[in-house]
């Protein structure tokens, strides 16, 4: 949540911190800045809406170095008054910030009297108290920042330029994520590699409570207290053009249709030239020591989570329990002797599971995470990853992740399940399934034209929609439900068939779209009799069926595959659903409103 690029020392500092903020756009849009200087003059821009907004204000703007800021608001409107980067009283300092200082309030009370602010963010409040260290005070600017620091309680990435001294960025951190990046003669500080893989492919990880002092020629990491620390650069492998929409009109779609891919590079991933499951012998260990897995994540992942928990239980014979992050951060449950927890999580960096990670760690508690993001906060945090291989996911709604998350977990299950003996879990033949998964999902992608026009006719304009499933169904119907709402802004809710009738029911009325999930025989036949109960209260039904439980009625029918493995081929209708019903009601499908792409505050 909230972009930070900055770069020190480079003639094109402009156009580097606009398109490093465009490829930032995904983790908040409602307003950007940036402030460059080191040319002629000084300039602060910002613009509230979108990076082209920005981007169209910066004519003649030039510099050696800056700062820049994409946000998604959390103290105080979208207006340019918001707007980072802030600037201390005098206006000497700059700043730009991602996370959420929880002391603000104090913080303006015990050192700020006097002091104006232009807007209601925690960050303004930041850079004026370093500002008054620096100048009321008399502290140099390192030790005014560090003073700070010492004050400041919260999350926070911070960027911070002393606007009479263009050779040196100023950085810090605690929770929220910042890399340095290192250029020929230049050097970059930002959110995310991908903002500056155009640039550079040599990072540098800054960890909690460091402070940076970044120049041209050098990057100097320090603690608090002005104790050295060594850091050693490292190499992402990331292609620029695994970030770039190609010819697609938006991101999310190009994700769906990369779903196929990523099951195959799964298998190569997870594979030996045998073409036996491979796993970190350290993390099958893991789960053969556990009697019970914790899964914790939010959105999406949670649902991966439930999507694989019979599959997890049943080859591993262990137990698995599912929590919401943002709920166990506060509050854990009774635990079991030797729990496992594993963090599902496609961005590596929400703050929410990293809560829970850093307790699980005081704890002593082992833990495993589940990630796209090698690197990442919850990776480098846990004592284990496994990593989905999906290639970056922009666009706000995960879709591959999801299907990727199920499945590099079923190569998690089958891994313990071997190792244990269970014969389940022998005769489960996972590589050839998926292939069958791959398969499946490129048939389905193959009947976009059908789903599209079923979905105008289905959801052009209502307010409302139900998705329906029983057993597994019913998981991926609150993941299908999650995708609809997330984009289309219809309310719609997941529902487990057979509960509808205990209540919800009451809301079907002439017209209410309800989508039915049908992929387990034993299930189906009592979902579709909950499909007559609303259809006899005037839904407007739509099936969505494997093929083994099909009739000539349903409207879109998909390849059979193992059950373990449904949820991987039944989301990707939905997906389409989601999709077409967001293009057919005129909104951004990949920048939904009040969303962002990373979830970084808590
Ligand atoms: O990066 P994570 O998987 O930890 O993100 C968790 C959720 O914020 C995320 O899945 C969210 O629900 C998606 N926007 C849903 O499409």
């Amino acid at each position: 949540m909230c972009g930070i690029v900055g770069v020190v020392g480079n003639t094109n500092a402009t156009d580097i911190l606009i398109q490093g903020l465009e490829k930032l756009e995904y983790r908040g849009y409602d307003s950007a800045g940036i402030f460059v200087l080191g040319g002629t003059e000084n300039h602060l821009v910002k613009a509230v809406g979108r990076i082209a907004e920005l981007s169209a204000k910066t004519a003649g703007v030039e510099g050696t170095t800056g700062i820049g800021h994409t946000r998604w608001a959390t103290h105080g409107k979208p207006t340019e008054d918001n707007a980072h980067p802030h600037r201390s009283e005098t206006g000497r300092f700059v700043l730009v910030h991602n996370g959420v200082i929880e002391n603000y309030l104090e913080i303006k009370e015990e050192y700020l009297a006097g002091h104006h602010f232009k807007g209601q963010t925690d960050t303004e409040i930041a850079v004026h108290l370093i500002g008054k260290f620096a100048e009321e005070d008399g502290l140099s600017v390192l030790e005014a920042f560090k003073k700070a620091l010492h004050i400041i309680r919260g999350s926070y990435a911070f960027a911070l330029i002393d606007s009479e001294n263009p050779d040196v960025i100023y950085v810090a951190k605690n929770k929220s994520p910042l890399l340095i990046g290192l250029g020929e003669g230049y050097n970059m500080v930002c959110s995310d590699a991908m903002a500056m893989i155009r640039e550079t492919n040599q990072y540098m990880e800054i960890h909690d409570q460091e402070l940076v002092i970044v120049k041209a020629d050098s990057v100097e990491v320090q603690d608090y207290d002005g104790n050295r620390r060594e850091r050693v650069s490292y190499t992402a492998e990331l292609d620029l053009s695994d970030i770039g929409k190609g010819t697609y009109p938006y991101y999310m779609l190009k994700e769906i249709d990369e779903q196929p891919t990523v099951m195959r590079k799964l298998i190569q991933a997870y594979t030996d030239e045998a073409g036996q499951v491979v796993v970190d012998p350290a993390i099958i260990k893991a789960v053969q020591d556990a009697d019970r897995i914790y899964i914790l994540a939010a959105g999406t992942s949670y649902h991966a989570g439930f999507a694989s928990k019979k599959m997890l239980e049943e080859l591993t014979d262990t137990p698995v329990e599912l929590g919401i992050s943002s709920e166990w951060g506060y509050g854990m449950p009774l635990l079991s002797k030797k729990p496992l927890f594993i963090f599902i999580s496609q961005s590596g960096e929400t703050a929410d599971s990293r809560q829970v990670l850093v307790k699980a760690n005081e704890m002593g508690i082992p833990s495993l995470t589940v990630t796209n993001v090698p690197g990442s906060t919850l990776s480098r945090e846990a004592n284990h990853t496994m990593l989905l291989h999906a290639g970056p996911e922009i666009a706000v709604a995960s879709t591959k992740a999801y299907t990727a998350q199920i499945a590099a977990l079923a190569f998690l299950a089958k891994a313990v399940g071997e190792a244990n003996g269970n014969e389940k879990a022998k005769a489960f033949d996972l590589v050839h399934e998926l292939s069958i998964v791959a398969q499946s999902i490129e048939s389905t992608l193959s009947e976009k034209e059908t789903i599209d026009a079923k979905v105008r006719d289905l959801l052009e304009t209502t307010r409302n929609a139900f998705y329906i499933g029983r057993g597994q169904d019913y998981y991926v119907a609150m993941e299908a439900s999650l995708k609809l709402k997330e984009i289309s802004y219809i309310q719609c809710e997941g529902f487990a068939a057979g509960e509808l009738k205990h209540g919800t029911i009451a809301l079907i009325e002439e017209g209410t779209p309800v989508l039915a999930l049908l992929s387990d025989p034993v299930l189906a036949n009592h979902t579709r009799g909950n499909i007559q109960e609303v259809a006899a209260r005037g839904a407007k039904v739509l099936t969505i069926a494997e093929e083994n439980v099909a009739k000539d009625t349903d409207d879109i029918v998909l390849t059979t595959v193992h059950p373990y493995l449904s949820p991987i081929s039944m989301v990707v209708p939905t997906q389409l659903v989601a999709y077409f019903a967001t293009l057919h009601r005129g909104l951004d499908v990949d920048k939904p409103r009040n969303l962002a792409k990373s979830v970084t505050v808590e």
